[in-house]
């Protein structure tokens, strides 16, 4: 019998590559995805607990799940809600004693079990029984050994995680304890799954990891190998057009790493590469255990070796104790580097991290005006690396239809979206990788009209 699935995914890229696997598992137990909650047979919100805001909002979401939940049952029919993802991993137990109406917690090192989740969840039910199951152990080996990517792979672009967790304990952030210690997956598991991928058609993969740059994954030779051996050894796949990685950490950041920007042609010049704070009394505050010279260093270095390369970040403001002087040094910052593109966020205090406790909280008045400012200077930086790129004859990859009739939407090697018309050409297709002359830019995107299109044959 087919039952409907509904996934909601908040949160980071990890969760996205989470909420499609969680859709592959359920799928031989007859679930079939849907987009619309109120035909769900199943609900999972799969969380994401690293500010309050997006917290917070997985509750008013259960919520509006108990009206729909409350309706099909007037209709004599049911609805199962689990809670999956970092809110499940954070708060467990108490999910359920805050939200009676939700069925089951999963954590992100325990989704493999949900179909045994759920099975239980129906057995028991039908026997009249109310059944509550929370299942938040560390078991990342075992999922990873019984994920199963399936062979419809839809669009040319893919996420695949190769490394999950943190051992870093920034004072700010509640990964280490969502996602786990630090894990890399094998070399060999992450080759399969690529090339399982570029057979479906994908052309380009995103490696998936809190910290990828600090993948030590065992190889094929028994060694541990790095993220940079790891990516030469996927560039040898046959019909891999592009590789990226997100998201690194500048003390993982290593020569090797860095020269595969220079050596390996399907890398891609772009790179996020979080700093946080322009601050060297702040970074240390917040256990960054890197100075902003480092970062400096780093960048100088990328920039010889790719000179091209688009460079983007995440920065909070309003860190405990953070004094006008601090945040004009992440302005400075911000200037000297020049960022592509980058995301910047007012801290927000998270519940079992040293930072919540410090005493010097900053206010949300000053937290708001220093992410204006923060924001608007990015914004001019995203502008003027957009408009650089007018003139330029660019490979782009059609990944998705536009909003017009005839247009199509892909992405610069530098991860700028570029909307071009599609004409008669024939190979100018969805997952085609065509020169694009750039005609216009605006803050977000690039417009441009194809010049040349692909030998590439379309996926
Ligand atoms: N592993 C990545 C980041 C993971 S979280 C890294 O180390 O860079 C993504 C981003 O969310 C972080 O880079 C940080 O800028 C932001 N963030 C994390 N915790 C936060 C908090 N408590 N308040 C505000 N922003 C936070
Ligand atoms: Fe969080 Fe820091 Fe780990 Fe990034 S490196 S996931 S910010 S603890
Ligand atoms: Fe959020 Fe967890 Fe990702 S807290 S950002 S979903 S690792």
């Amino acid at each position: 019998m087919k039952r409907k699935l509904y996934i909601k995914t908040y949160g980071c890229q990890m969760n996205v590559y989470d909420t499609e696997r969680m859709a592959e598992l359920m799928a031989p137990d007859g679930f079939v995805v849907t987009e619309e909650p109120s035909d769900a047979d199943l609900v999972v919100l799969n969380t994401c607990h690293i500010r309050e805001k997006a917290a917070e909002k997985v509750y008013s979401d259960i919520g509006r799940m108990r009206a729909l939940k409350d309706r099909r049952a007037r209709a004599g029919k049911d609805m199962m809600i689990a809670v999956a993802g970092c809110v499940a991993q954070a708060e467990g137990e108490e999910i359920i004693r805050r939200a009676p109406v939700v069925d089951m917690v999963v954590g992100p090192q325990t989704y493999h079990r949900l179909p045994v989740m759920v099975r239980e969840t129906t057995r028991r039910r039908a026997a009249g029984e109310r059944v509550r199951l929370v299942e938040t152990e560390f078991t990342i080996e075992e999922k990873f050994a019984r994920l199963q990517r399936p062979s419809d792979k839809k669009g040319p672009a893919a996420f695949v995680t190769v490394q999950e967790g943190c051992d870093k304990f920034c004072t700010f952030c509640v990964v280490p304890y969502t996602r786990g210690a630090e894990f890399s997956r094998p070399v060999a598991q992450v080759v399969a799954e690529t090339e399982r991928l570029v057979r479906q058609g994908v052309v380009e993969i995103t490696l998936l990891g809190q910290n990828v740059n600090a993948f030590h994954g065992e190889g094929p030779d028994g060694k541990v190998w790095s993220l940079a051996r790891l990516i030469r050894r996927l560039a040898e796949i046959d019909g891999l057009a592009r590789i990226r990685y997100t998201t690194s950490h500048p003390r993982d950041m290593d020569d090797d790493l860095i020269a595969v920007h220079a050596e390996v042609e399907t890398c891609m010049p772009y790179l996020h590469l979080p700093i946080q704070s322009g601050s060297d009394r702040v970074l240390a505050a917040m256990n960054r255990r890197h100075k902003v010279d480092d970062y400096r260093r780093i960048i100088d270095r990328l920039r010889e070796k790719r000179p091209d390369l688009a460079l983007s970040g995440d920065f909070i403001v309003g860190f405990p104790g953070e004094t006008d002087a601090d945040f004009q040094a992440t302005m400075d910052l911000v200037r000297a580097v020049g960022y592509a593109q980058a995301y910047s966020f007012k801290y927000s205090a998270r519940p079992g991290t040293p930072a919540a406790e410090e005493a010097d909280q900053v206010g949300d008045e000053v937290k708001a005006e220093r992410l204006a400012a923060l924001q608007a200077l990015l914004a001019e930086q995203q502008l003027a690396f957009n408009r650089a790129t007018v003139g330029r004859r660019l490979p782009v990859l059609l990944e998705k239809p536009g909003r017009r009739a005839g247009q199509l939407v892909g992405r610069s090697p530098y991860m700028q979206a570029v909307h071009v018309m599609v004409g008669n050409e024939a190979d100018a297709a969805i997952g085609a990788i065509v020169e694009v002359a750039i005609t216009a830019a605006g803050p977000h995107s690039l417009e441009g009209d194809i010049v040349r299109a692909s030998d590439r044959p379309a996926a």
